[in-house]
């Protein structure tokens, strides 16, 4: 490790902003130093103050910018601010890490990759459930052919239970113009992202969202995804936040067999046989061979937020490679946007997404925020900068 540490400023200081600041406070991530933090809200800097007296603090997010006193910033903020705040940290010179989701609009996303391009700089994602190592080897897994040409995921995530209290903790929660969207916006970007980076971009999607079904919110708190790749396979995704208790079961199946995660273990039935070729070539009408069972549980606690964060501190005092390279935000975005389109317009969505299905997609989601009942970017919460266990890799 370079014995130099990153300076970095942290800018949004509400449960995620805060959590960071801890991290870093309490010495998980030893290759960063917190040098400033920026929010709105005074009692947000009251706490900064009160946790790290020495650290700058900032109301305004242009004299951070300014200020010269970060080499990188952390973006937490509530969804919308994503893009603008990098861009223009880009246009600074700074290095970026962003929090999850990328943003709320493909094309605020697509400006921001193209600012990152232009900038050089370092720019990182909050994928944090990319640490998770029954995820990494699931990957691996299907990658390195261990299953055979792929041919159907099926995700459950459905322990992403909230009540209404929870959406009421922050003005901008639940709202299309203070969070764009709901549990595929703001709990389920993992899982999306898992699903892509597993298993690949699919070549068209259907969704049916529903908003508000089970909480006074106007976003979707349950989707259902179905995807369709160009070699035949499929995906079914289903998530909300009105379940519980809720399940976390992703299923694999590939030609030469399939893998379980559930419950934190991950689960190979290993045919040891193709069953494309079985179908075609069997002389019996079914097949009576057991397949080969092996099962993996993590040997280690995930890294997770610290994780990926000491490792773009690492990408820009070494170079060595990020958890999740902030372009890639886009893919879980993409399919996000796509499964608002086909449920606003009940039609299948073909990806990528065109130029005219995002402009079409900001349309829509310019519609309903126009008619959203606030247009408040507040957060009333207070928190104390623990790690929530909701924010972890969670099978129960
Ligand atoms: N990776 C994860 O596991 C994880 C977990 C929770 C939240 N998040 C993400 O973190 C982001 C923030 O979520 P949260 O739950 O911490 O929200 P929050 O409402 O608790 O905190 C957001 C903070 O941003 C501040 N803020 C708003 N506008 C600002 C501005 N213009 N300049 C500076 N500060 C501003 C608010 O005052 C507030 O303190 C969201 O995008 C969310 O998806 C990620």
């Amino acid at each position: 490790m370079n014995p130099r540490k990153l300076r970095l400023a942290i800018v949004g200081l509400g449960n995620m902003g805060s959590a960071h600041m801890m991290n870093i406070l309490s010495g998980k991530v030893p290759n960063v130093e917190l040098t400033a933090v920026c929010d709105v809200r005074p009692d947000r800097l009251a706490f900064a103050e009160e946790k790290a007296p020495t650290v700058a603090r900032f109301t305004d997010f242009d004299a951070l910018l300014s200020s010269g006193l970060c080499e990188a910033i952390l973006i937490a903020t509530p969804h919308y601010f994503h893009p603008p705040m990098a861009i223009a940290a880009f246009e600074a010179g700074l290095h970026v890490l962003t929090e999850k989701p990328a943003g709320v609009r493909v094309s605020d996303v697509r400006r921001m990759n193209e600012a990152a391009d232009r900038s050089g700089r370092v720019f990182g994602i909050m994928f944090n459930q990319r640490t998770g190592e029954l995820f990494q080897k699931a990957r691996a897994m299907v990658q390195n052919g261990t299953l055979g040409n792929p041919r159907r995921l099926t995700w459950i995530i459905t322990n992403w239970y909230r009540t209404d209290a929870y959406y009421k903790s922050g003005d901008w929660r639940g709202s299309y113009s203070g969070e764009g969207g709901g549990v595929l916006l703001n709990q389920a970007p993992h899982n999306l992202d898992l699903l892509q980076w597993i298993f690949g971009m699919p070549i068209s999607l259907t969704a049916a969202c529903t908003a508000g079904k089970y909480h006074a919110v106007e976003v979707e708190d349950e989707a259902i995804l179905t995807m369709e790749y160009e070699n035949g396979a499929t995906a079914q995704f289903i998530t909300t936040t009105g379940e519980y208790p809720g399940t976390n079961r992703l299923e694999i199946v590939g030609d030469r067999g399939k893998i379980v995660l559930e419950g934190g273990v991950l689960r190979h039935f290993d045919n040891g046989f193709s069953v494309d070729e079985h179908i075609k070539t069997a002389d019996t009408a079914s097949c009576g061979v057991k397949p080969t069972v092996t099962e993996y549980t993590a040997s280690a606690p995930e890294r997770a937020h610290a994780g990926v964060l000491e490792d773009f501190a690492e990408a820009i005092l070494t170079g060595t490679p990020l958890v999740a390279d902030g372009r890639e935000g886009i893919a879980m975005l993409t399919l996000a946007n796509a499964a608002y389109l086909s449920s606003w317009e009940g039609r299948k969505v073909s990806l990528p997404l065109s130029d005219a299905d995002a402009a079409r997609f900001d349309a829509l989601l310019a519609e309903r925020a126009a008619a959203s009942e606030t247009n408040a970017a507040a957060s009333a919460s207070s928190p104390t900068g623990e790690i929530s266990p909701r924010w972890q890799i969670k099978w129960d």
